[in-house]
């Protein structure tokens, strides 16, 4: 039996996420994969195999991209712990979807968790979690998943959401680049997980293909790329109420 610890993950939290609920269910006997990377597909499962998988939550879905290879992807015979990781907002309909697009592809969905983490628009929003509370809570939930698959037999989890799903929020901007800071090194080209922006000058983002998951802005080593000013303006208005509101982790089992 392997189990698979998958994540896509453009800032990071839903990795660290997904490894905590693994070390929970395996100690360190896991193989991380991350679907974060554009050409990385979900593994070819066994039966018995157990996939531990995090989202972020965008608009109240999970990115197309990664509901685009959970849909070209056969797990039957696998067990699924299912994740999504959002900033305080809401999570809505995105655990559903996720655990609805696993048990289509095959696998028996045995546990779920909607978790919350710091809002990559407005980082003040959820502020430094996950924290020490949420990663104790992540790994003991990871051990409680891991005894009910144990056990043999169980009921698929039910979890919170509405069908049919709210509609996909379109892309309403692209992040900018400053000219006098970007080296032109291409490190946001590569790691952009849809290919938006054109390797040959990375200043050219294509709208039609971005998702605004701020992997480039956060991992430009020049600081060149940032979201249009008035694109931020308006997030930080509409988020910043969200930055007294302190949410809890759901888990079901
Ligand atoms: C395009 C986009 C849409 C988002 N939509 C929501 C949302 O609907 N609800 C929410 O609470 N957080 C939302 N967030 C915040 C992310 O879910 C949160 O920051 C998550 O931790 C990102 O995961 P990562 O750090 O692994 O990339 C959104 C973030 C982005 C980039």
């Amino acid at each position: 039996m392997t189990v698979y610890c998958l994540y896509f993950s453009s800032c990071g939290s839903c990795r660290s996420c997904a490894k905590a609920v693994a070390d929970g269910f395996a100690g360190e006997d896991y193989e991380e994969i991350n679907l974060t990377n554009r050409t990385q597909e979900l593994p070819q499962v066994s039966t018995g195999d157990v996939l531990i998988i995090s989202a972020p939550v965008y608009g109240g879905r999970i990115p197309a991209p990664l509901a685009q290879k959970i849909e070209r992807a056969s797990l039957s015979g696998a067990s699924a712990v299912a994740m999504v990781v959002y900033g305080n907002r809401a999570y809505e309909d995105a655990l559903l979807e996720l655990s609805d697009l696993l048990t289509k592809a095959g696998a028996v969905v045995a546990a779920g968790a909607a978790l919350i983490a710091r809002h990559v628009f407005v980082p003040a929003v959820a502020k430094g979690r996950p924290d020490m509370n949420d990663f104790a809570l992540m790994k003991s939930f990871g051990e409680s998943a891991a005894r009910k698959i144990a056990s043999g037999s169980f009921a698929p989890v039910q979890v919170p959401g509405n069908r049919p799903y709210r509609d996909k929020a379109p892309t309403a901007f692209t992040p900018v680049v400053d000219a006098e800071l970007c080296q032109q090194c291409g490190l946001c080209a590569r790691s952009c997980p849809t290919g938006a922006i054109n390797p040959k000058n990375p200043q050219e983002t294509n709208i039609s293909l971005c998702i605004d998951c701020m992997r480039c802005v956060q991992g430009c080593p020049e600081e060149a790329r940032s979201l249009p000013v008035k694109a931020q303006e308006f997030l930080t208005a509409k988020l910043s109420a969200l930055i007294p509101i302190t949410r809890e982790n759901e888990t079901f089992l």
